[in-house]
């Protein structure tokens, strides 16, 4: 079993995630860097999965080879942000099924508003890994995994690039049995709901917008 919370602090991904904080790291060099970040994160949230062996013949001799067992993974991203790590995460896992929930915060209630949602079938049999960059007040990773349950998946992973401890507290309360991996956990979060110090609005940033 993963532990609820993972810190991956793995020089690489520290290295790469302060620049990506640096507000004068470009739109280019942040979706570069946030596509090499994943491949690291994915690594790690992909630990422990159930194994087999398949019968191969390497040019010496057969040998009983390890393999992953079970149905292909589900990733589901939550719009828009949660794209910009799915796109790495794909490159290690080019067979997984992919689903995509659209929540939106509203601005003054912070809450999430759901949008949009189109999940992979037989969920209960697959390991689920949902993704979003920022974990901050936890409101759009609990309603996305609660979409994902609610359609029977009972193994789930969050991966995240930044969480806020305010974000770990209520994925933990909600959903205990969902271990999360992130890159670092920040200080706390702002009035309006920001990761600090955090990097930002990671859409904004990753796709060039205000
Ligand atoms: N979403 C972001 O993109 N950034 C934050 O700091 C919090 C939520």
């Amino acid at each position: 079993m993963l532990d609820h919370l993972t810190v991956v602090s793995h020089p690489l991904v520290q290295h790469k995630l302060t620049i990506m904080r640096d507000k004068d790291t470009s739109t280019a060099s942040f979706r570069k860097l946030l596509r090499e970040i994943s491949l690291l994160l994915a690594y790690e949230v992909t630990r422990e999965l159930p194994m087999t062996t398949r019968r191969i013949n390497t040019p010496l001799q057969p040998m009983d080879a390890p393999a992953i067992d079970g149905k292909k993974l589900a990733l589901v991203s939550i719009l828009r942000a949660g794209n910009g790590l799915l796109d790495g995460i794909l490159e290690l896992i080019p067979a997984a099924r992919v689903g995509f929930v659209g929540l939106y915060r509203d601005p003054e209630t912070l809450q999430p508003v759901q949008y949009y949602c189109k999940l992979p079938d037989h969920l209960d049999e697959r390991l689920s890994i949902v993704v979003d960059p920022m974990l901050a007040t936890g409101n759009s990773s609990v309603a996305a995994i609660d979409l994902l349950k609610a359609q029977g998946a009972k193994n789930i992973r969050f991966l995240c690039l930044l969480a806020a401890p305010e974000g770990v507290a209520r994925m933990q309360e909600a959903h205990p049995d969902v271990p999360i991996v992130t890159a670092a956990v920040d200080s706390h979060l702002n009035d309006h709901g920001y990761i600090v110090p955090g990097l930002g609005d990671a859409g904004d940033r990753m796709f060039g917008t205000k």
